[in-house]
């Protein structure tokens, strides 16, 4: 599968921590769009999309959430909640993401600027696309 986890360099002292994130460094790709989620409910359920030409590296900046990722041949589950990790999708990967904390700071950088046109919403439609 297209994900990967990034170990991000925490600089740290007896100040707190500090991360810097920086294109084609510890980010590997231009960092044209940055978002982020926050005041999730705990039971909502979001994403339900792939992108057919999108990387992400999504973080959580505070508190922890829960992702299904699936290429179309295998599901994985995975749990976020260190913001010194990057979790890397590329394109093509379908994504949800749950159980959010009540603290959940979700951001996330991508390669691309909002392009509606660029999402796969329907999970039949991504299967006939990418499934095995
Ligand atoms: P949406 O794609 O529904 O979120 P998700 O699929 O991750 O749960 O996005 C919510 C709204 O925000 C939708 O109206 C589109 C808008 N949006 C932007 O305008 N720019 C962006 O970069 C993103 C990610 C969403």
């Amino acid at each position: 599968m297209q994900i990967k986890l990034l170990p991000l360099q925490t600089h740290g002292d007896e100040r707190g921590s500090l991360i810097a994130l920086e294109q084609d460094k510890n980010i590997p790709f231009e960092i044209k769009r940055v978002y982020y989620l926050f005041n999730t409910g705990s039971n909502v359920r979001r994403g339900f999309h792939a992108h057919k030409n999108l990387t992400q590296v999504v973080i959580a900046v505070r508190g922890s959430c829960r992702f299904l990722l699936d290429d179309g041949k295998e599901k994985i589950t995975l749990l976020l909640d260190n913001p010194a990790q990057g979790l890397l999708i590329d394109s093509c990967i379908w994504r949800e993401m749950y159980d959010f904390s009540e603290d959940c700071v979700l951001m996330v950088l991508a390669n691309h600027l909002y392009d509606e046109s660029d999402y796969l919403r329907n999970y039949d439609e991504f299967l006939n696309l990418y499934g095995k």
